[in-house]
């Protein structure tokens, strides 16, 4: 792993956009793995900046989220199709067809995963992708477990992240209580990761990812076997390192 310490997020931002810059600058029709959460934001406002200064073109790169919650449609406010053209597509310029989330309210949700997984391989699997890290060192929502999941699959959320996660809602009831995502291995298929965590709050997970065991106690902690994987961290979130 390479493990980039900076001062502050806007500092992370700048070097996480710099690595999708030179991804698409070098492969216009990459295919890039996009996650939602507060973690990726700043690096969303970064891409769209240097869109608008012309300096990247979105129009052959095809995305992929890493996950949806189940039982939001596509139009509520918290769901992350929303966050996704609200923090980035909506300002670049990308094809509607070219972006891929998935479907947290299809009738057979089975379906709608293994359907997931095919398209991303139709478009010969994912070039770079980009992960925030759950307090409780969750990629995506492979949330702690007995095993690595493999494929897109649905998941019920611990109580961990509905707590992490009630900040965007009235309250922690109203955060669905399951979620569609990418699995262990389809992340690891990825050519290339990029992994931003800020702040104290991840430096547990950070700390044990890094030194600690491979486990599926901490989904995390797997990205130690990927050959290329780039770690982006706050001093905070480096704090126990
Ligand atoms: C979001 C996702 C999650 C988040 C993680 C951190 O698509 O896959 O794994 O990256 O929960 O969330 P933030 O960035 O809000 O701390």
């Amino acid at each position: 792993m390479n493990i980039l310490v900076y001062k502050n997020s806007e500092q992370i931002a700048k070097a996480a956009a710099a690595i999708f810059a030179a991804q698409t600058l070098e492969k216009p029709d990459s295919v890039l793995g996009l996650a939602t959460g507060s973690t990726p934001i700043n690096t969303y406002l970064q891409l769209i900046d240097l869109y608008k200064a012309g300096v990247l073109d979105f129009s052959k790169v095809k995305t992929f989220n890493l996950d949806e919650y189940v039982g939001l449609d596509k139009s509520h406010n918290q769901s992350y199709y929303s966050f996704m053209y609200e923090n980035l597509f909506n300002h670049i310029n990308i094809s509607e067809e070219n972006v891929h989330i998935l479907n947290g309210i299809a009738d057979d949700l089975d379906e709608e995963c293994e359907n997931y997984e095919q398209l991303i391989e139709n478009a010969g699997g994912i070039d770079l992708q980009i992960l925030g890290v759950g307090n409780n060192g969750h990629i995506a929502f492979n949330e702690p477990s007995d095993s690595f999941a493999q494929s897109t699959h649905i998941v019920t959320l611990k109580d961990s992240t509905i707590q992490a996660n009630k900040r965007f809602f009235n309250n922690a009831d109203e955060v669905p209580k399951q979620a569609l995502t990418m699995g262990i291995g389809t992340i690891m298929k990825s050519s290339k990761i990029v992994l931003i965590a800020e702040s104290q709050s991840k430096a547990q997970a950070i700390s044990d990812m890094v030194n600690g065991n491979i486990t599926p106690q901490l989904p995390a902690s797997i990205l130690k076997l990927h050959s290329n994987v780039t770690v982006i961290l706050d001093e905070a979130a480096a704090s126990l390192l």
